[in-house]
């Protein structure tokens, strides 16, 4: 039996990997779970799942969460941590095996690191810490024996048709993409775009910051930068596709023209359950895809006029150093505002240009911000805590510049 904590439970990630938990109660047991909000949730989650140890984000959620447990006289058999900590404790904690990392941006940082520092399977969908400090996840990773399984579904398909294929047979990877809500939509109408179109995926059903992503192809920018860290590719070699009908997952093209892709419904269950099962498949309940009604797969290039986050994100994994990690930061704070309805939809990746702008100026010393020294955190990325200070310093920046827009 695989003992499991789970990184973001409550969201689009935690609940989907809850579903396969509940096919296979003899094959798994959860042993921790996290939220940040929704302590409702978590308290169903508790009965059901009984974990040893459950993450909340303050220790007055802890104490209420304690006491709404012994209100309904119910013999609790979990313990409450909080806070970074809590969370870094659960996903090291001694027994657990394997670790789903599904929290949401650069908040998995630590709790996902401290995994791979303890040696643990890891269920990558958190793919901002990657895109923050990859070359730091991919290192610790070879000395402490822990696994990264990629469960995002680009990159679950690529681990499937590679199967263990080294790098150098590698002749191109293919990411696909729907294109999101706006893959059609004139562009001169970009500018009226609101919250809810953007929100209004066209096939997947996901966590907010990752549907705003969709919609401006951000999140295939990210990732490229997290695929380049898994499948130790350079970037040159890693496409991204158009895909209407995100049926193709993703695809690998080896050096010998072959071509292997991974196909089924969108359904996140089905990467997440080859990670849990991982090595083994499981005999996974879910409704499966006809090939016959598909008919037709669309496949087309995307159009960078349409999409300016992906050229951005390309010259930024590209460059390095604390480029990805102040592109992920600026990127945050940005969707962020657009999710509180203060900024525009077109100005997130304006703002995100202008911040990439300002960090070039910066390296080349244009500028009088750091007139003696560029930071280091900017030029490589070492510690976990330079990956911060360069997510924090694209949000700085972010802000500077929304204060404009405002
Ligand atoms: N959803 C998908 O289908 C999908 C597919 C591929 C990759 N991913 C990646 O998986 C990650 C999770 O995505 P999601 O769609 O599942 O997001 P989501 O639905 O927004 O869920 C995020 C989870 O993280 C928790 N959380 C948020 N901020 C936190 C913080 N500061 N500290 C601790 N916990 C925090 C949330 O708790 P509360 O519920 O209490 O707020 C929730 O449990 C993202 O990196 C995304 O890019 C997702």
């Amino acid at each position: 039996m695989k003992k499991l904590t789970i990184l973001g439970a409550t969201g689009s990630i935690g609940l989907n990997t809850l579903d396969i938990v509940r096919q296979f109660p003899q094959k798994f047991r959860i042993e921790a779970l996290s939220c940040r909000n929704s302590i409702e949730t978590l308290a169903e989650q508790i009965k059901e799942f009984k974990p040893r140890l459950a993450c909340v984000d303050t220790i007055e959620q802890a104490r209420e969460l304690r006491e709404s447990f012994c209100n309904g006289h119910y013999a609790l058999e979990t313990k409450f941590v909080c806070g970074v900590e809590g969370l870094v404790q659960i996903s090291s904690d001694p027994e657990v095996d394997l670790v789903v990392a599904g929290i949401v941006g650069a908040a998995g940082l630590r709790p996902t690191f401290s995994a791979v520092q303890a040696g643990k399977i890891v269920a990558v969908a958190n793919k901002e810490p990657l895109v923050m400090a990859g070359e730091l996840f991919v290192k610790t990773a070879k000395k402490t024996g822990a696994k990264l399984l990629p469960t995002d579904s680009e990159h679950n398909a690529i681990f499937q048709a590679l199967h263990d294929e080294p790098p150098d047979r590698i002749a191109r990877l293919f990411l696909t993409a729907s294109g999101g809500p706006f893959r059609d939509l004139p562009l001169d109408e970009f500018e009226k775009i609101t919250l809810a179109e953007a929100l209004n995926h066209p096939n997947w059903e996901m966590g907010r910051k990752i549907t705003i992503d969709s919609a401006t192809m951000m999140n295939k920018g990210l990732e490229i930068i997290e695929a380049h860290w898994l499948f130790n590719t350079p970037v040159a070699k890693i496409d991204v596709l158009m895909q209407r009908e995100s049926i193709i997952h993703s695809m690998v093209e080896f050096i010998d023209g072959s071509f292997l892709a991974q196909m089924g419904l969108p359904d996140m269950r089905v990467p997440i359950a080859y990670c849990l099962g991982w090595p083994e498949r499981l005999p996974l309940e879910i409704p499966r895809m006809d090939p016959v009604s598909l008919k037709t797969l669309h496949f087309e290039a995307i159009d960078p006029n349409r999409f300016p986050c992906l050229p951005l994100s390309i010259k930024a994994a590209k460059q390095g150093g604390g480029a990805p990690a102040v592109l992920n930061g600026t990127n945050e704070e940005v969707v962020a505002a657009f999710l509180n309805e203060k900024i525009r939809f077109v100005d997130i990746s304006k703002t995100l240009a202008s911040v990439m702008r300002k960090l070039d100026e910066t390296l080349q010393q244009t500028v009088t911000d750091f007139p003696d020294k560029i930071p280091d955190f900017l030029l490589k990325i070492q510690t976990l805590e330079d990956a911060v200070q360069a997510d924090q310093w694209g949000r700085e920046q972010a802000r500077k510049m929304l204060e404009q827009v405002l």
